[in-house]
């Protein structure tokens, strides 16, 4: 899971994937992390306020620290979900020749919205995250379905 800072989208998209892949008994079969294109935060908890939203909604974000996007991770993972152009234009920057399937738009798993981005919640207010998370819930649903295959069997 990738944004921008790592400290509100990413680490809120990696609380809910492994949250669905809990509830799924899943959560051996998938390893889940999140990374920021920048390198403001690195070190850094989620924000408060992503944490307090996440909270409410059974997710404890508070063991996440934020960390940097490097050209390694399309090596080590099979999927690098952004969350918005901006951070697909930075980690294609990254992206090795060969790795480009892996990148995608986490919102291309909605079923639910019809949204191409998870809009940065950093400078607004409450409403902001609570829109981030509706449409990251419904992403790791549909990421979920879209992993059974792959899973099946684990
Ligand atoms: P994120 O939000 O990319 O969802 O973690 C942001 C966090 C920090 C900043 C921008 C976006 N910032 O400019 O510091």
């Amino acid at each position: 899971m990738v944004c921008l800072g790592n400290i509100c989208r990413s680490p809120s998209a990696q609380g809910v994937l492994e949250q669905r892949l809990q509830q799924a008994g899943l959560q051996r079969c998938v390893h889940v992390d999140s990374a920021g294109t920048g390198d403001y935060h690195i070190g850094k908890p989620p924000d408060e306020r992503a944490q307090q939203h996440a909270a409410r909604r059974g997710i404890d974000l508070s063991r996440q620290r934020a960390r940097q996007l490097g050209r390694r991770d399309f090596d080590d993972f099979d999927l690098v979900l952004v969350m918005d152009e901006a951070n697909e234009r930075d980690a294609s920057a990254l992206c090795p020749p060969g790795q480009r399937h892996k990148l995608r738009r986490l919102t291309d798993f909605c079923t639910r919205h019809s949204a191409s981005a998870v809009p940065d919640p950093y400078y607004g207010g409450a409403a902001g995250f609570e829109a981030a998370l509706d449409l990251i819930e419904d992403a790791c649903d549909g990421l979920l379905a879209a992993l059974r295959p792959a899973t099946a069997g684990c």
